[in-house]
């Protein structure tokens, strides 16, 4: 379900079908609750990122995070089992029952604003949306696909891939919609949507970090340290030298070392010409036009 091809649109947005399957079910059965945590991101834009850190931040009191102790959830589990996908939860069981997640209840999805199933958008729950510049989100999906279904892939040129993208044809595409909403979303209601950003995260993860924690109601007071702990657990290097995210295995089979690459900004130069680079580049300066939002690599 890798190209366009094989996807479906819905509410505007395109899918692959066992997503889309995952979204109806989502859209249908779940209950939100005020105190839910949902972490959004289009895919490749620091998902298991936020949900290390976000799930390291919540779980500071029942797990510590210091170099001393070896026995961090994060240090032997995969972020992406710590916190559940909704819509990859859904596909597998279409009425999966949530409610005894502990609270709060952190969880994460790829669907669009517009798409959130209507308790979300009417409750008091939370929101976290993490985007990343769309050259790198790009060529890390445009990787991350190579790897994960070669034969699929193998005939499908990357200038193929990036005229696509720039038509809005792209898993969960257009990127641009999915990010404007959350952007303008987290202008009218800075209570429940919180916008950062990958190369912010990168580039002043500590005080991302503390952000994030006053967002949700838990800001650290004289913490520094906790902080600086949490920054290094959540980092990189540190998850993707863990013999879980080397060796592990999603329950859907994925190798869960694919979910770690480079993990840096502005990596797209290894891969994208300058010719496909612009192409993307005069695309989103057209429609982030007078938006605000800016990316700066
Ligand atoms: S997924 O499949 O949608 O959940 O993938 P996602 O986690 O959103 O994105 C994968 C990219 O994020 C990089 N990554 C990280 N960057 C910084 N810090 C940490 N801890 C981290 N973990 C994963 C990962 O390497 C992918 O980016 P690329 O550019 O491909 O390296």
């Amino acid at each position: 379900g890798w190209l366009v091809s094989q996807m479906y649109q819905y509410q505007g947005r395109w899918h692959t079908p066992a997503l889309l399957q995952g979204i109806l079910n989502c859209q249908k059965h779940f209950q939100a609750k005020d105190s839910d945590i949902i972490l959004v991101t289009n895919p490749k834009s620091g998902t298991t990122w936020l949900k290390a850190l976000v799930f390291a931040l919540l779980n500071r009191h029942k797990f510590p995070v210091s170099s001393s102790s070896g026995d961090h959830p994060l240090l032997v589990t995969n972020p992406h089992l710590l916190v559940p996908f909704l819509e990859g939860v859904y596909y597998e069981s279409p009425d999966f029952d949530f409610s005894e997640l502990p609270s709060p209840r952190l969880m994460n999805t790829h669907i669009s604003h517009f798409s959130l199933p209507e308790p979300v958008q009417n409750s008091a729950c939370k929101i976290v949306y993490c985007c990343r510049n769309p050259k790198d989100m790009f060529v890390s999906l445009w990787h991350f696909g190579k790897k994960l279904a070669p034969e699929e892939t193998a005939d499908y040129p990357i200038e193929k891939a990036v005229e696509a993208f720039c038509e809005g044809k792209f898993i969960g595409g257009p990127f641009w919609d999915h990010v404007l909403e959350y952007w303008y979303a987290s202008r009218e209601n800075p209570n429940k949507v919180l916008f950062v950003t990958y190369e912010e995260l990168k580039t002043q993860t500590g005080a991302e970090v503390k952000r994030i924690a006053e967002f949700l109601g838990c800001g650290f007071t004289g913490e520094e340290e906790q902080v600086e702990e949490i920054v290094k657990l959540c980092s990189f290097e540190s998850l993707s030298n863990l013999e879980v995210n080397r060796q592990g295995k999603l329950p859907n089979g994925m190798e869960t070392k694919a979910l770690f690459r480079k993990g840096e900004i502005g990596g797209w130069r290894d891969t994208l010409s300058e010719s496909l680079a612009e192409e993307i580049d005069a695309k989103m300066e057209k429609k982030f036009q007078g938006s605000g939002l800016k990316f700066s690599c």
